[in-house]
């Protein structure tokens, strides 16, 4: 059975534009959730993970715009182009939350420090659902229960600044999951919490897309992290995905510069001991005024005249994909019939 797409983004747009400078924070970018599956998306901070996703959602800062491409979300067949629909319209407002929770890397971003947890996720519930409050009372206690909160109809009086920053992310997530969404959107929700808090973290993730079958976008700038989490992986930079595959292949068989240096400067669990970590040489370029061509051609070993132009999209076979001239020659197509056939070399 050929896979389910749930939410397609297509040669997405978003710039900032302030006085005379503008940024293309995200830059023609295309990907597609499947059903049931992680995408994960990487990059290093500032390359345009969480504006990618505040476009989905239509929850951009003031001066972010979508000044280019689609985004269309897929419910039980029906399309439904989110980014025709008005930003603040009643269609909007209920497939967020409803249809697509978010989780944050700060957990306080979900959570106001003047209400009690309970009472947060209750409201949660009944602006979504038409149920007795009784009920929704219920249904909160049940979450937290089973996302890992002991005692839960006792803790629901708690306020957030009573819970550690681990709990607070798992009310976050009950906050999240209580509409049970075909979608869960997750930005570097586990940057901010101790290693064996992390942990915890990703499992419970893992558990909730075996238990609900939710789709999932986790987004990270720590390769390390994803390897255990996404089925298929986006790499950004400066705005771009610059590549985009499978989990293995992206990890076991990087083909951009920029991908093998990320992953070459984070630690894996059983790497060879005498291995160095590196660090990216140079800085990223002045996301206002970046070059014609590879943005990542200045700090690139590899970097030749060519790159001066920006390179295509070259398919490398099995969905992997690379924005590199390095792989001009090796691109694969796939041909109607089925059969590959190799071009160039
Ligand atoms: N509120 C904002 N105002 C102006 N520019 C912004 C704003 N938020 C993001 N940007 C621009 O978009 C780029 C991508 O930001 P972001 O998506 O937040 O990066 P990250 O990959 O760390 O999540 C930033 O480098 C910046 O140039
Ligand atoms: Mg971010």
């Amino acid at each position: 059975m050929s896979e389910q797409t749930i939410l397609k983004v297509k040669n997405l747009q978003t710039q900032f534009t302030s006085g005379n400078k503008t940024v293309n924070a995200v830059n023609n970018v295309s990907f597609s959730l499947k059903s049931k599956k992680t995408l994960g998306i990487v990059g290093e901070s500032g390359c345009g993970k969480s504006v990618t996703v505040h476009s989905i959602t239509q929850l951009l800062p003031p001066l972010g715009k979508i000044t280019d491409g689609k985004v269309t979300y897929i419910k039980n067949g029906n399309e439904i182009e989110l980014s025709g629909l008005k930003k603040q319209g009643r269609q909007m407002r209920s497939i967020r939350g409803k249809e697509i929770g978010m989780i944050f890397q700060d957990p306080n971003t979900s959570l106001n420090p003047v209400y009690t947890i309970g009472n947060q996720i209750v409201e949660n519930i009944l602006q979504h659902e038409k149920i007795t409050k009784k009920h929704a009372i219920e249904k909160a206690a049940d979450m937290l229960n089973s996302l890992g909160i002991p005692m839960a109809h006792t803790r629901m009086n708690d306020y957030p600044h009573q819970f550690s920053g681990g709990m607070k992310q798992r009310v976050g997530i009950a906050m999240a999951m209580v509409s049970n969404p075909s979608i869960l959107i997750a930005d570097e929700p586990t940057t901010a919490l101790d290693v064996t808090i992390q942990s915890q973290i990703l499992e419970l993730m893992k558990r909730i897309q075996e238990d609900y079958g939710t789709s999932i976008i986790f987004i990270t700038h720590n390769l390390g992290i994803v390897a255990n989490m996404a089925d298929e992986l986006a790499v950004m930079y400066m705005g771009k995905i610059v590549e985009y595959g499978s989990t293995r292949q992206v990890l076991t068989s990087p083909k951009h510069p920029y991908t093998e240096a990320l992953l070459q400067s984070v630690p894996f669990v059983g790497m060879d001991k005498e291995k160095r970590l590196k660090s990216i040489k140079g800085s990223t370029p002045d996301p206002s005024s970046l070059p014609e061509g590879c943005s990542f051609a200045s700090r690139c070993e590899f970097a030749t005249e060519e790159c001066k132009v920006f390179p295509n999209e070259f398919h490398l076979g099995d969905g992997h994909h690379v924005k590199c001239w390095l792989y001009k020659d090796k691109e694969v197509s796939i041909k109607k019939d089925g059969k590959r056939d190799k071009i160039g070399n």
